[in-house]
């Protein structure tokens, strides 16, 4: 362990203040441009606070506020906290895909962080794609860095009955669509669905990311099951500041906490929440950064050992997060599932992952299950094989209809989006509920940035009816917070010449979730013949960022990170001394 006490005179803001030469000299005057003196500066750690706020993200409409919360930890702990917003993406909204944004954001937060004289970091995200942007950025810089999560928002409400925001948006749409809710009641489900701050609190990818992320031990203990809007919440934010001021000192940073027990720890989190699929993406993504190379077949490994025990929809039956934090929250389930959690492993507390349980209790056992009552035995996320997915796919298992785990259809196949929303709704449609749909272009290169459009919605003509499930295919990813027979993330992906890209409709396909098979009934004789007829697209973007990312974007299979990001890449060089 490094943990040796640093000086002030180790500080890494002291290169940009302390010498006495003309750059420190316009450095100084800057700072007191901005109403500092040196008894700001001298001997205190600078701590950026790194936030996600915008009118455009209600997700963080809190962090404004929460910020001075932050601050108020720094100073009382002797920092200097500095505010330094950053690209704030707004999962709802952001089009195509916020997935696109997420190495942006990452780039944004390492640059930043490289840039300016900064001693330790304080992150705060939450919706989705923040929290590893955020995240992925801070890790391959290395400062002391401290995670805060935006915490879930309240239970959505109409009419006395509860809401979770995204699954119930998908299914009173459904139930639109069949002509069993009215246009006011719609309006009323539209308002009551997000009643607060805060982010989705059903387990999509928010909930799953924020919970992977304290379980790798990069936020406080607790911490992510906090309701946005409960004011512990605020104090917790104060406390991040207190303590990443002490981590400065004792230069406690991600190396010193991430290794591969750790991201053994939050794939196991991943699964006993009933996570989200998007969770892979990322998880393998911040794992390479850190060094550590973990893999699809690690996840299909734990998954087949960890048992869902978290009772929150979309795989669960009926509770939200906020029923999860009255039950005991993310401690109390690293209580039950100690057995398959690595216990020594590091966090931001400075204690392991075991002195942050000890006192950890359930205090609702149909919400935080017993291992021999859980929600899903195992293989929640299971990651499926065979001709069509060589490099794997992936199926929430957990949240699909189980007739469907085993099943072999004919291809009804699109070539993209577009071209299946201006059918769905036809009634003269040949489609039945043994179909197989097949969305294609948009994988990470194709979409670019996997669009969620991986739990098409199913043809109009079968919603009414009744049929409420039906396996679909694509490269795409999904919602955490959507259900279904959806089969995601296809790697190799079809844009760049895939299998997927050789399906012809009326092709059979099989799939096997048990077996961990997928397999397109064609021979390879005459796959061959059609890869070699195949036609690649053109990229989408010809220019900007979306065209750097469709050409240096990785596969979903390898985290859909740059290439030119890992660190096997090349070195970054140290800030010039001028
Ligand atoms: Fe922000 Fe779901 S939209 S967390
Ligand atoms: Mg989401």
């Amino acid at each position: 362990m490094r943990n040796q006490l640093k000086t002030p005179d180790m500080l890494r803001s002291n290169r940009w203040l302390a010498a006495n030469d003309f750059r420190s000299f316009n450095h100084r005057s800057r700072f007191m441009q901005m109403g500092y003196g040196p008894e700001d500066w001298e001997g205190r750690p600078i701590i950026a606070i790194l936030s996600t706020w915008s009118d455009l993200n209600p997700c963080h409409h809190h962090f404004k506020e929460r910020i001075e919360d932050v601050k108020r930890g720094i100073y009382q702990a002797g920092g200097l906290p500095v505010e330094l917003p950053c690209m704030s993406l707004f999962e709802s909204i952001v089009k195509p895909s916020a997935l696109l944004y997420r190495n942006l954001l990452s780039m944004e937060v390492e640059e930043l962080l490289r840039s300016y004289p900064i001693d330790g970091v304080v992150l705060m995200g939450g919706c989705d794609k923040t929290t590893p942007g955020l995240l992925l950025g801070a890790i391959s810089m290395n400062l002391p860095t401290i995670f805060i999560p935006a915490g879930p928002m309240i239970k959505g409400n109409y009419r006395g009955e509860t809401l979770g925001s995204g699954s119930d948006a998908f299914k009173y749409w459904d139930e639109y669509r069949a002509g069993n809710v009215s246009e006011e009641e719609l309006e009323g489900i539209c308002g009551g669905i997000g009643r607060s701050v805060g982010t989705c609190m059903t387990m999509g990818t928010a909930s799953t990311m924020t919970a992977v992320v304290e379980s790798l031990g990069m936020s406080l203990p607790g911490s992510s099951s906090i309701p946005a809007a409960d004011k512990c919440h605020n104090r917790m934010c104060a406390e991040a500041g207190r303590r990443i001021v002490d981590m400065v000192w004792k230069d406690y940073a991600p190396d010193q906490i991430l290794t591969r027990k750790s991201f053994e720890n939050g794939i196991s989190i991943a699964m006993a929440m009933g996570g989200s699929t998007n969770a892979i993406i990322h998880i393998i993504a911040l794992a390479r950064r850190a060094g550590i190379n973990v893999a699809l077949d690690d996840f299909d490994r734990i998954s087949r050992e960890v048992p869902v025990i978290a009772n929150v929809r979309p795989s669960g039956d009926k509770y939200l997060m906020e029923d999860f934090y009255y039950a005991g929250g993310i401690l109390a389930l690293m209580m039950r599932i100690k057995d398959f959690l690595h216990l020594d492993a590091q966090t931001v507390s400075g204690k392991t992952i075991s002195e942050n349980i000890k006192n950890a209790e359930v205090y609702n056992d149909d919400v935080i299950r017993p291992l021999d009552d859980p929600i899903y035995k195992e293989g929640s996320l299971a990651v499926l094989k065979g001709n069509l997915a060589p490099d794997g796919c992936v199926i929430k298992a957990s949240a699909c209809n189980p007739k469907l785990l085993k099943h072999t259809g004919p291809a009804l196949v699109f070539d993209d989006y577009p071209s299946y929303k201006a059918v769905m709704n036809n009634e003269d449609l040949e489609v039945t509920e043994d179909h197989i749909l097949i969305l294609r272009n948009a994988g990470p290169k194709g979409g670019p940035g996997m669009p969620e459009w991986g739990m098409l919605p199913i043809p109009t003509k079968l919603v009414k009816q009744g049929v409420r499930d039906m396996v679909r295919i694509s490269d795409a990813r999904m919602s955490g917070t959507s259900y279904g027979a959806c089969i995601l993330h296809v790697a190799p992906e079809s844009f760049i010449g895939g299998p997927l890209a050789l399906v012809k409709t009326g092709d059979m396909i099989s799939i096997n979730v048990a077996e961990r098979k997928i397999h397109l009934e064609v021979s390879e004789k005459e796959l061959a013949f059609r890869k070699k007829e195949l036609k690649l697209g053109e990229p989408k973007y010809q220019r900007g960022y979306g065209w750097m990312y469709s050409k240096y974007v990785l596969q979903a299979d390898e985290g859909c990170d740059f290439e030119f990001l890992l660190n096997s890449y090349g070195a970054t060089p140290g800030e010039p001394d001028i």
